[in-house]
């Protein structure tokens, strides 16, 4: 369990199925977390459960999710999670989705973002965090600047909304940017 000021984030529970349910099946969420791929989403709970019961069974030293907590009054709001760690290169790839619209727009992502980010490098010491977006989604752009990510590539026109299609943005932090980052704050 990681606190912030805003969001603590923790391990992933059994009973958190219903958030995510709740999410999965929000257009919303699904629009801007995954362009609206309806292969991600509306979904039952019985598909949902299978893939909840494999979350809580993940092996911490490859993958894990975490729950974003409003620190206010302790109610699930979203997800955090790390995958692919690769422990030669030290390389992980990150997740995150705020499932309660009330809270986009807060800080609460940019916040989890950054917990995630001490658990990675500094109790994990990986070397490398990546991650990506769409290019419609200006919020989760600003909020990987934010903490402190590099944009490093494009996959063009990789990713369809709709009937439109965007860019795949790749985003990488380094160790090295982040302990700066965290000296200078
Ligand atoms: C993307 C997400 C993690 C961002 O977290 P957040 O806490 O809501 O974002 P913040 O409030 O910290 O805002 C981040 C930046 O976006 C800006 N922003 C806020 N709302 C915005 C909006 N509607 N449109 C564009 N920019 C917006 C903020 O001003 C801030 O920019 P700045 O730091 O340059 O001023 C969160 O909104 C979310 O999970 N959204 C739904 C799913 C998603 O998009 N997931 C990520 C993609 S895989």
């Amino acid at each position: 369990m990681i606190d912030g000021k805003l969001v603590r984030i923790r391990a992933l529970r059994a009973s958190d199925l219903d958030a995510h349910l709740r999410w999965r099946n929000d257009p919303e969420v699904v629009h801007w977390a995954a362009g609206g791929d309806p292969h991600y989403g509306p979904i039952t709970r019985e598909s949902l459960e299978r893939f909840h019961d494999a979350r809580l069974r993940q092996d911490p030293r490859v993958e894990a999710s975490f729950t974003v907590e409003d620190l206010a009054d302790g109610r699930p709001i979203g997800t955090a999670d790390y995958r692919d760690i690769d422990p030669f290169a030290g390389e992980a790839t990150v997740g995150i989705v705020i499932g309660e619209r009330s809270h986009w727009g807060g800080g609460y992502g940019s916040e989890a973002l950054r917990l995630l980010l001490k658990h990675l490098f500094g109790a994990c010491r990986v070397r490398r965090v990546e991650l990506d977006t769409w290019s419609g989604n200006e919020r989760a752009m600003r909020a990987f600047r934010g903490a402190g990510f590099v944009e490093e590539g494009r996959r063009r026109s990789a990713v369809r909304v709709g009937d439109q299609w965007y860019d795949r943005v790749v985003y990488g932090l380094l160790y090295e940017e982040w302990a700066e980052r965290r000296r200078g704050h």
